[in-house]
C-alpha cells in the first residue's frame, strides 16, 4: 500500500515538473500559436478623441531620491503647450511645470512633437493629479508619489521586458495590472516596441505601442532598461545615430546619478537602490559606465535602502539555446563587484522565457587556474530572466540540457512578475504565467536581504 502512495506521489510530482541537477524545468507546456503584433487599427492603438489631443503618455522617476516625475508625451497635430498642471489630491492649488518638445525624424517617418517635463519637489507618498494638452484638448491622468527613503517601508515593484505589441502583449500587461498584488512602479527590462523588425524600423510602431502601454505607463513610473531593439541603428537607410527614436521619447534620471549617459543610472525608491545597466553601450575597463558603476556601489547605503537590486537587457545567467553567453562580458567585468556589495537580485530580459538561478558565483577564474564553474554563494544575487511580455519574436523554447545546476526553475512561457518588498529583511516574490487567459503563479520565492538576513533562502534542497 505505501508502495502504491508512493508511485502515485511520484507520478503527480512528475506531471508538474522535472528535476534535473537539482534545477527545475516546468512541464507546462503553453499552446503554441504564431505570435502576431496587434493590427493598426486595433481598440489598444486608439488615437484619443480632440483637436491635438495628447497621447503616448507615460511617466518616470525625475530625481535620484523619487520627489520628481518626468512627464513626456506626443501631440501630432501641432506643438501645444508644453505645460503640466498638477496638484495635491485634495488641493486647490494647481500649479505649473514646463517642458519642451521636439520632433524627430527617421528615414521616411516625422515624429509628432515630444514632450518632456519634469516636475520636482513633490512631497512622498502622495497622489497628484496632473493635465497635458493645457489649452487644447485637455487630458487629466494621476500618480502616487513613492513612500520617503527608508529601510522598512514596504514597496511593491512589477517586472516587465520585452513587451512588444502583440496580442500575448497585451494580455501581460493586462494581467499585470489585474495582478492582485498591485504594482506601483514597473522596472522594464529593454526592449520596448520592436518598430525595427518592420521595414525602415517603422517608427509609426513606436507610436502604436506608446498608445497601448499608456493605461499604465501614464500613471506609474515605468523605470527604463535600454535594450538591443532600441538600437535602431540602420546605416542601408542612412540611420546611424544608435537608439535616436527611443531617446527622443524616454527619459531617464541619469545626470542625477552622475552618469553621462541615459542608459545606466540608478534610483532610491522607498526601499530599494535601484542601479540600471546598459548591455548596449561600453563597459570595459576605463569606460564611462565601468567607471560610474564602480563608484556607485560605496555608495549604496544598505541602512537607508536595505534592497539592492540591478537591472540589465542581457542576463549573465542564461540556461536557453537563445542569446546564449551574450552577456558573459559584462558578467566577466562586474561580477566581483556584484558579490561584494551583495547584490539582493538581478532582473534581466532579452531571452523570451523565465528562468530564476540560484545564489551562485563564478569570479574565481584567472586563466590558469581553471576554476570556471558557478558556485554557491550567499552573497551572490539571484538572477532572473523575464523577457518574456510577449512580443513578435515568439517564446524561447530550447534549453540546454541537462539543465545547470545553477537554474533554480525556468519555464517557456509568457509572463510578468511582482517584487513585494515588506521589510528590511524579506521580499516575497512572485512569477505569473500567461496561462489560458488566466494569470497563474508559475514560480515564488520568499527573498531574505543580503545585507540584514543573509540566510540560504535557495528553493531547492541540494543547491
Ligand atoms: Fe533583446
Amino acid at each position: 500500500m505505501g508502495s502504491l502512495v508512493l508511485i502515485v506521489l511520484v507520478f503527480v510530482l512528475n506531471s508538474f515538473v522535472m528535476f534535473i541537477n537539482g534545477g527545475i524545468t516546468s512541464k507546462y507546456v503553453r499552446r503554441l500559436e504564431g505570435t502576431l503584433d496587434m493590427p493598426l487599427d486595433s481598440d489598444v492603438f486608439h488615437i484619443p478623441p480632440g483637436y491635438n489631443a495628447p497621447q503616448q503618455v507615460h511617466i518616470t522617476q525625475g530625481d535620484v531620491e523619487g520627489k520628481a516625475v518626468i512627464v513626456s508625451w506626443v501631440t501630432q497635430e501641432a506643438t501645444g503647450s508644453n505645460t503640466v498642471l498638477y496638484w495635491k489630491e485634495n488641493s486647490s492649488k494647481k500649479l505649473k511645470a514646463h517642458g519642451k518638445s521636439k520632433t524627430y525624424k527617421f528615414f521616411n517617418y516625422t515624429s509628432g512633437h515630444i514632450h518632456h517635463c519634469p516636475i520636482r519637489k513633490l512631497e512622498y507618498d502622495t497622489k497628484y493629479y496632473y493635465v497635458v494638452g493645457v489649452g487644447q484638448t485637455e487630458r487629466k491622468f494621476w500618480f502616487f508619489t513613492p513612500p520617503e527613503v527608508g529601510p522598512d517601508v514596504p514597496y511593491t515593484f512589477g517586472l516587465i521586458g520585452d513587451l512588444g505589441q502583440t496580442f500575448d502583449s497585451n494580455i501581460t500587461l493586462t494581467h499585470y495590472e489585474k495582478n492582485p498584488t498591485k504594482g506601483q512602479t514597473v522596472l522594464y527590462l529593454g526592449d520596448l516596441s520592436y518598430a525595427d523588425t518592420y521595414p525602415y524600423h517603422d517608427n509609426t510602431r513606436w507610436d502604436t505601442w506608446g498608445r497601448f502601454v499608456e493605461r499604465s505607463t501614464a500613471y506609474q513610473p515605468w523605470i527604463w532598461t535600454t535594450g538591443n531593439h532600441e538600437l535602431d541603428f540602420a546605416p542601408k537607410i542612412g540611420e546611424t545615430k544608435p537608439f535616436k527614436p527611443f531617446t527622443r521619447r524616454y527619459r531617464t534620471p541619469y545626470r542625477s546619478s552622475g552618469s553621462t549617459e541615459t542608459f545606466w543610472y540608478s534610483i532610491k525608491r522607498g526601499p530599494a537602490y535601484i542601479i540600471v545597466l546598459a548591455s548596449y553601450s561600453a563597459y570595459g575597463k576605463y569606460t564611462p559606465q565601468y567607471t560610474w558603476l564602480e563608484e556607485e556601489f560605496p555608495k549604496v547605503n544598505r541602512t537607508e535602502t536595505p534592497w539592492l537590486i540591478v537591472l540589465m537587457h542581457s542576463p549573465w545567467y542564461n540556461s536557453y539555446d537563445y542569446h546564449y553567453m551574450e552577456g558573459e562580458t559584462m558578467r566577466v567585468m562586474y561580477e566581483p563587484w556584484f558579490v561584494k556589495y551583495k547584490v539582493d537580485v538581478v532582473f534581466a530580459g532579452h531571452v523570451h522565457a523565465y528562468e530564476r538561478s540560484e545564489r551562485v558565483s563564478n569570479i574565481e577564474y584567472n586563466v590558469v587556474n581553471g576554476i570556471c564553474s558557478p558556485v554557491k554563494d550567499l552573497s551572490a544575487p539571484v538572477y532572473i530572466t523575464i523577457g518574456d511580455g510577449g512580443n513578435l519574436e515568439g517564446l524561447a523554447t530550447n534549453m540546454t540540457e541537462p539543465q545547470p545546476k545553477y537554474s533554480a526553475f525556468r519555464e517557456a512561457s509568457f509572463g510578468h512578475a511582482i517584487f513585494s518588498i515588506k521589510n528590511k529583511t524579506h521580499a516575497h516574490y512572485g512569477w505569473h504565467r500567461n496561462q489560458d487567459g488566466y494569470a497563474v503563479k508559475g514560480d515564488t520565492m520568499w527573498f531574505c536581504n543580503r545585507f540584514w538576513h543573509p540566510i540560504d533562502d535557495s528553493t531547492s534542497s541540494d543547491s
